[in-house]
């Protein structure tokens, strides 16, 4: 199956002395997605936001999807507050041990979406035993915690795996890129797959912003 693209821009590279006020710019464009990254300091070398930040949001009145990446390495120990604060799609990633079936089946549960995350040097395989529990599976393009990397070509293979399982499983997962993605490369993810399209730096540094969101709906 095929899904309609979806452009999620990210939090993290918009102003955060001003954080309600990038989600209103969002939300005005037109957009429905909002991709919220959450860094521990541990899982990766940089800190953002935590549930009160999305709890003040949902406050301050967006309507936003909170697509709510979870960069910690012990997800399972957050779940619960970031259900609670108002993420609409929780993703935790595959790379530290925890138990990610009770993780999945718990964000569920609580009724939120469910996405997991591989990291560029963690295969696909990596995921496989859990792709009929997931509402989303998001491929690094870069390697996570900073915003403005250049995007990892060599990914458009993981995404290919990942959509062919899809297709032959017959299961409709949405397949997102996080990473370095702009104009120039959406299109060859899309190509190879990819339906959800989180975008920092190119996005909040478009000058034309509505015809930055078109293009992306075109994909
Ligand atoms: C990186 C984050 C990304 C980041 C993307 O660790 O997971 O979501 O915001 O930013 P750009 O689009 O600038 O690479
Ligand atoms: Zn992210």
């Amino acid at each position: 199956m095929t899904h309609a693209p979806i452009l999620a821009p990210s939090l993290l590279a918009g102003d955060h002395a001003h954080l309600a006020s990038t989600a209103a710019i969002v939300e005005q464009m037109g957009l429905s997605w909002l991709h919220v990254d959450i860094m521990d300091g541990h899982f990766v070398p940089n800190l953002t936001f935590g549930p009160e930040t999305v709890a003040a949001l949902r406050r301050h009145g967006s309507k936003l999807f909170f697509d709510t990446h979870l960069m910690l390495s012990e997800p399972q120990r957050y779940i619960d507050a970031f259900a609670r604060a108002g993420s609409d799609q929780i993703s935790i990633h595959i790379e530290p041990a925890y138990d990610h079936g009770a993780a999945l089946a718990r964000i569920r549960a609580l009724g939120s979406k469910a996405g997991l995350v591989l990291n560029p040097d963690t295969p696909a395989s990596a995921v496989e035993p859990f792709l009929g529990q997931v509402d989303l599976v998001l491929v690094m393009t870069v390697q996570p915690g900073f915003g403005g990397q250049p995007f990892r070509t060599d990914m458009l293979a993981k995404l290919t795996q990942l959509s062919n399982w899809r297709r032959e499983r017959d299961l409709s997962f949405r397949l997102e890129v996080d990473g370095g993605i702009d104009l120039t490369n959406a299109p060859l993810c899309r190509a190879a797959g990819a339906d959800t399209f989180v975008a920092g730096t190119s996005f909040f540094k478009a000058d034309d912003k509505p015809a930055f969101a078109t293009a992306f709906a075109g994909l």
